[in-house]
């Protein structure tokens, strides 16, 4: 059992987790050594621990969700919580009601943290500043992904042995519509590695470089020299129009393939927020090859979920 000193000191005023561009050093630090602490746990003994006992999680996700859900409830089952599920296509809201409106009929069945997706950009800060449990963002629209992004840099740290200062990530894909995208630019470069975005100008327009990152429109050069792939799917859900001519023409140019792989730095490793699409973004050897560290991303992110979780149901009962 990991003491209460400690735990006192792992703490933070957040109650909501919307975004990772607002997040400091010393907070992520938080979330990596309580992830370090759960994830010990998890292969350990596998016992429930305390730290969510009596509480109500609602998870609530208006898009569909395979990896994100899952790690979130498993998360909430691990720290003791109870979980309900609201599946959006059986929910009120298909009658009409309002997201503010569900939001606040959850926190009058008392429950005591919302976890949200949503295909609007903004959504999950406009529930966080209309109810007074945390809410924790599992994805709105092109915004961001904090989540995603933690358990990725919390991967790379492992792999890093702790230290991102120069190291080379190069995030390739369909950066446009991408939150991962958003919220891996932010968390990576407070820890301060270095950043390259890869695709067609389309969808990796020049404006990006704002954010203190490179911008690259040809594979060989972002790949060359990286210390870290991680390849992001075309998310044509998002997209209103044609960004490029076909996805067998950008499987040949923009995916990764044995070929352009060996350009990676030696040691390099691949990684991918799921769901992958094979043969498109990724060659389907790589994704199942010991480069790639695409299922470890997954299992670290139910301990850092775990802990995320942790620090804001703390936050919300002290500001009580
Ligand atoms: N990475 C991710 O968000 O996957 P899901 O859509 O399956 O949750």
């Amino acid at each position: 059992m990991v003491s209460e000193d400690l735990m006192e000191r792992l703490s933070w005023s957040r109650k909501d987790l919307i975004s990772t561009e607002d997040l400091a050093r010393a907070e992520i630090d938080k979330i990596f050594t309580l992830a370090d602490i759960f994830g010990a746990s998890l292969k350990g003994d596998k016992a429930k621990l305390p730290y969510l006992k009596g509480k109500v999680v609602v998870s609530l996700f208006f898009e569909p969700s395979t990896r994100t859900r899952t790690a979130f409830e498993m998360a909430a089952h691990k720290l003791g919580a109870d979980v309900i599920s609201v599946a959006s296509n059986i929910s009120s809201s298909v009658k009409g009601e309002s997201l503010k409106d569900t939001a606040r009929n959850i926190e009058a069945l008392m429950a005591d943290m919302i976890i949200v997706r949503h295909s609007s950009s903004g959504a999950a800060k406009y529930l966080a500043d209309r109810v007074g449990i945390p809410v924790i963002n599992a994805g709105d629209g092109a915004h961001a992904h904090p989540t995603q992004a933690l358990l990725d840099a919390f991967t790379m740290r492992a792999k890093f042995g702790g230290d991102f200062a120069g190291k080379k990530i190069t995030i390739l894909g369909d950066i446009l519509f991408s939150r991962v995208a958003r919220s891996n630019i932010y968390l990576l470069k407070t820890l301060g590695a270095e950043i390259t975005l890869a695709g067609p100008s389309t969808l990796v327009p020049g404006e990006f470089e704002k954010l203190g990152v490179r911008v690259c429109h040809n594979l060989e050069d972002a790949v060359s020299g990286a210390d870290v792939v991680m390849l992001l799917r075309i998310q044509h859900e998002r997209q209103r129009s044609t960004y490029f001519p076909s996805i067998s023409e950008y499987a040949k140019i923009f995916g990764l393939n044995k070929r352009t792989a060996s350009l990676l730095k030696p040691g390099a490793f691949i990684m991918h927020p799921g769901p992958i699409n094979r043969g498109v973004e990724l060659d389907s050897f790589l994704a199942d090859s010991g480069r790639s560290v695409i299922l470890s991303q997954v299992t670290n992110g139910v301990a850092v979920r775990m802990a995320v979780m942790k620090l804001c149901m703390d936050a919300a009962e002290k500001g009580k």
